[in-house]
């Protein structure tokens, strides 16, 4: 029997706590903080971290229930301690301190992006490294060599903005409520580059890199000239131009990476994961090309503990495991080493 790992997650909007055994999720308790940042349009991060504060304790408390256990089962506390908004990070490290010194059980450090890697163990159980994995969120637009469950190699990543931001911003600049992504991929209908044409851009010496900033700013400017000479924008066509233009990226670099290595596994991760046009086209490209194509269940694609629980548990096999002087921090490459 695996060991049981109770795990927090406050990176951002989302407190969430689960209880995993190995692979296995016994309860997964995410309260959202959606509806209070979509006020100001994106997360206030202030906000966000008084909330994680106000919410901690009932989720962790009702996650245990889920799993019918009490604090004594539980054998180990895993937290995510970074990347994220350093404030709201801060309130799920120090519970989870807390915890693990009060229970006397071991702490393990888990980085957010790995964790969203694991979100696919989850669900796929004949899953296993080594595979090649797009990793797209909100703040982060990676391609990795997941070579073991913690051994990882960055091949690409964004210059500048990650493509859940790219989404976040053209779609609020187009009247759309946060988050941005998810509500521009349920409106897109059909893309139109003759009315709206958009760049497509490509980084100079990172084979596998990108950039989204331009893009961003193209829609942006877009969006303004037309309020300025009062010309209707039509937000589903526009909507589904950018979709599939920062698809296009998405995939020509993935694609690009996965053709020049051995893998014969692409993996996708991260919230935009969910989107519907990366979905089908990713399918229909590995199909063709002969890869096979995971993504988490829609579920476990934006943050939630359960995936924290499921990397802890490799994490510590691989014994990355923390104490009391364990700190948050904001940004921290998924390749780190302890
Ligand atoms: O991974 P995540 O939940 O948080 C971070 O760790 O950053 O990702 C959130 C991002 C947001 O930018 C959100 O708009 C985007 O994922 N997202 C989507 C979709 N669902 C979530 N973007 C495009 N299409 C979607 N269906």
């Amino acid at each position: 029997m695996d060991m049981k790992i109770l795990s927090i997650e406050s990176s951002c909007d989302e407190t969430s706590v689960a209880v995993t055994e190995g692979r296995t999720v016994l309860s997964n308790v995410v309260a959202t903080q959606i509806a209070e940042h979509r006020i100001y349009g994106g997360v206030v991060p202030e906000i966000a971290s008084r909330r994680h504060t106000e919410a901690i304790s009932t989720v962790c408390d009702e996650a245990l229930q889920q799993a019918g256990l009490g604090y004594k089962d539980i054998e180990a506390v895993a937290v995510t301690f970074a990347p994220g908004l350093i404030g709201a990070l801060l309130v799920g490290v120090n519970f989870a301190k807390g915890l693990a010194l009060s229970l006397g059980i071991p702490l393990i450090p888990v980085h957010h992006l790995r964790s969203h890697i694991a979100a696919n163990y989850i669900a796929h159980d004949n899953l296993k490294p080594p595979f090649l994995c797009l990793v797209v969120s909100g703040g982060n637009s990676l391609i990795v060599e997941v070579c073991d469950y913690t051994d990882f190699r960055v091949i690409g990543g964004t210059r500048d903005d990650a493509a859940g931001e790219c989404f976040d911003k053209t779609a609020r600049t187009m009247g759309l409520p946060y988050p941005g992504g998810v509500a521009l991929d349920k409106i897109a209908t059909t893309p139109d580059f003759g009315r709206y044409p958009l760049p497509f851009p490509h980084v100079e010496g990172g084979e596998y890199d990108f950039s989204f900033s331009g893009l961003k700013t193209a829609v942006i400017n877009l969006v303004h000239n037309a309020l300025q000479k009062n010309e209707e924008i039509d937000v589903p066509v526009l909507a589904a131009t950018v979709r599939k233009r920062v698809c296009d990226m998405l995939l020509e670099n993935t694609f690009k990476a996965a053709e020049a290595t051995s893998y014969r596994q692409i993996v996708l991760a991260g919230g935009v994961s969910g989107n519907s046009e990366l979905r089908s086209r990713m399918e229909e490209t590995c199909r063709e090309k002969g890869f096979n194509l995971y993504y988490p269940p829609l579920c476990y694609c934006g943050d939630n503990a359960a995936m924290v629980g499921v990397q802890a548990y490799y994490e510590y096999l691989s014994g990355n495991i923390g104490d009391v002087s364990l700190n948050a921090t904001a940004t921290l490459p998924i390749d780190y080493r302890k």
